[in-house]
């Protein structure tokens, strides 16, 4: 079943074309990432499909239904959630406290106890505040308030971002289980390794158009998309 199907979507911001006839589609309980160098339109695709970003144009169906003019809240009710790249999380509240605010947002919420077996860092951590998390933890709890709301289709914009290689790999290993609860996940990432550690699927995008798309283990034997279209390591230090 397709879960997410993007058709020749534009976007904008203001005057400024950003997305140029993207097409891209999610099957059910598969993760796909984005992938693309800074700048060329990830966070602004996760935007459109949510229906944050200012002006869209383009059909996106989501479970056979046209939400091309469906507003954020309504998207959101349909069970779309995204992890934002700055994961928010309420720095005054308590751990225990940030999941009970996320799952007021949902009519159908998970357990808070069952976001403590997925994320068994936040069960040491349940009474602390969200400012004395460290940025894996911060991340773990950011994933964890959308899970909790029991998305169909999880967006997660970078999760990686600025997270010590060994938090990486904790990461991993949470969203490994994560995908195993019948959910969706679309990611942007310009970890590579790391995309290709995860997912299973891939488009790659540049200056906010489809170059690519293919399979994880297509584009491991393709390290001319890597180096053409991708940030990796060495390269970007200039
Ligand atoms: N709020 C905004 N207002 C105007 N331009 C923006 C805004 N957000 C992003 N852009 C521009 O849109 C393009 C795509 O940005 P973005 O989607 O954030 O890329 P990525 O997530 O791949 O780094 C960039 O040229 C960026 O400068
Ligand atoms: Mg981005």
């Amino acid at each position: 079943m397709t879960v997410l199907e993007l058709e020749d979507v534009n976007a904008y911001y203001g005057n400024s074309h950003v997305l140029f006839d993207l097409s891209m589609r999610l099957e059910q309980n598969e993760v796909v990432t984005l992938l693309g160098r800074n700048g060329a339109g990830k966070t602004t695709t996760l935007r459109t499909i949510t229906g944050t970003v200012p002006r869209r144009e383009g059909r996106i169906e989501y479970l056979g239904e046209d939400i091309s003019d469906r507003s954020v809240d309504a998207i959101s009710k349909m069970g779309i959630k995204m992890v934002v790249e700055d994961r928010r999380v309420f720095p005054t509240l308590t751990v225990v406290e940030n999941l009970q605010l996320a799952r007021d947002l949902s009519a159908d919420p998970r357990p808070v106890e069952e976001m403590f077996d997925i994320f068994p860092v936040l069960d040491d951590l349940r009474q602390n505040r969200g400012r004395n998390l460290s940025g894996g933890e911060q991340q773990m709890l950011a994933v964890a308030r959308a899970l909790i709301q029991d998305p169909d289709l999880l967006l997660l914009d970078e999760p990686t971002e600025g997270l010590a290689p060994v938090i990486v790999q904790d990461l991993r290993e949470v969203l490994g289980d994560v995908v195993e609860r019948d959910v969706t996940v679309l990611m942007t990432e310009q970890n590579v390794d790391f995309a290709l550690d995860l997912g299973e699927r891939a488009y790659i995008i540049d200056r906010g158009a489809n170059v690519w798309e293919g399979s994880i283990p297509e584009l491991r034997q393709r390290d001319d998309l890597l180096d053409e279209y991708l940030s990796v390591g060495a390269q970007e230090a200039d």
